[in-house]
């Protein structure tokens, strides 16, 4: 069995509802965190982990996303005419290999295990990653890469957690721990958004997987067996139903939602206040608004 990981999932069909109206034209993966899209952010991520192809679950009105990652001529000669070397090196960490990169379309949003089973035939016979976007993650060592590893070290299905506070776990899907091992825990179950209450852990799912091609056999029968959306994390408790193991990994990192509107302006002030040339600037910007919003109390 193939335990080396070098396929990626990239399921970017979903509708962006919350972030309309501007997701009326602009797909969610494309609204930038300082000047880098939060798709460049996942794809950077995924090769740091030794990723070599990337497979993304688009939908209509994605076109953007698919122009993302050409090459520009017209604007690299120009760059190159005005001596822009570093805006250039810049251009140049957006372009894939040819090859490397492929586009599925998901015809109807299903759901996020249906998005994920739509990339079937190209993920074949191999385990692969799953990379949510609108999850970013800051960390030293990138999130996937630190899963990867702990994946090749103890092959099973697993999922990125987080300890969350418990009246915020009914937003997630919430992991039932067998085995606490420190940053590898065993799960027996897992429940989709509890009810206030009943979470049986305050380990939380978030948008980060890898998982072996089991998972993808089990999507195949929900596809077949049942109708309406399709969860992804249906088709992994189905790997503890089958006896096989599924592992939570708690990440060393940050992670800011930026499917939410209060989640992308954190990682908005976050990774501008991380940037030498913009830091200092936003730092006195920041404080004079806290005086104000003092001043005001
Ligand atoms: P979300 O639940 O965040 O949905 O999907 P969304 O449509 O992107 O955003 P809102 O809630 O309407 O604002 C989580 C991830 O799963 C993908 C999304 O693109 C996102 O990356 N997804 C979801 C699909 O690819 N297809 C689906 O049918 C559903």
């Amino acid at each position: 069995m193939k335990n080396k990981v070098t396929k990626a999932i990239f399921p970017v069909a979903g509708l962006g509802t919350r972030f309309l109206p501007a997701t009326k034209s602009v797909p969610k993966e494309i609204m930038t965190l300082v000047d880098r899209p939060l798709i460049q952010y996942a794809i950077d991520e995924a090769r740091a982990a030794g990723i070599k192809e990337f497979i993304f679950v688009t939908s209509r009105g994605k076109s953007a996303l698919e122009d993302y990652f050409d090459h520009s001529p017209v604007l690299e000669e120009e760059l190159e005419r005005k001596g822009k070397t570093e805006l250039l090196d810049v251009l140049k960490q957006t372009y894939m290999d040819s090859g490397a990169i492929a586009y599925i379309r998901q015809h109807k949003a299903l759901g996020l295990g249906h998005a994920v089973w739509c990339a079937r035939r190209l993920i074949g016979d191999e385990p692969f990653a799953v990379i949510l976007p609108d999850d970013v993650i800051a960390a030293e060592k990138p999130c996937l890469q630190q899963m990867i590893e702990a994946f090749e070290e103890s092959p099973a299905s697993m999922v990125a957690a987080m300890e969350v506070p418990p009246e915020k776990a009914s937003a997630y899907g919430v992991l039932d721990v067998k085995e606490d091992m420190g940053s590898v825990v065993s799960v027996k179950g897992m429940v989709e958004k509890p009810k206030p209450g009943t979470a049986p852990s305050n380990l939380a799912v978030i948008g980060r997987y890898v998982l072996q091609n089991s998972v993808m056999e089990n999507l195949d029968q929900m596809k077949s067996g049942a109708g309406g959306e399709i969860q992804l994390t249906d088709a992994i408790a189905d790997e503890i139903t089958a006896g096989r193991p599924v592992h939570g990994f708690r990440f060393k990192g940050q992670r800011f939602d930026c499917g939410s509107k209060a989640g992308f302006l954190q990682a908005t002030v976050s990774f501008g206040l991380g940037r030498p040339d913009l830091r200092e600037e936003l730092l006195n910007y920041l404080e004079d608004v806290m005086h104000i919003e003092h001043a005001a109390q």
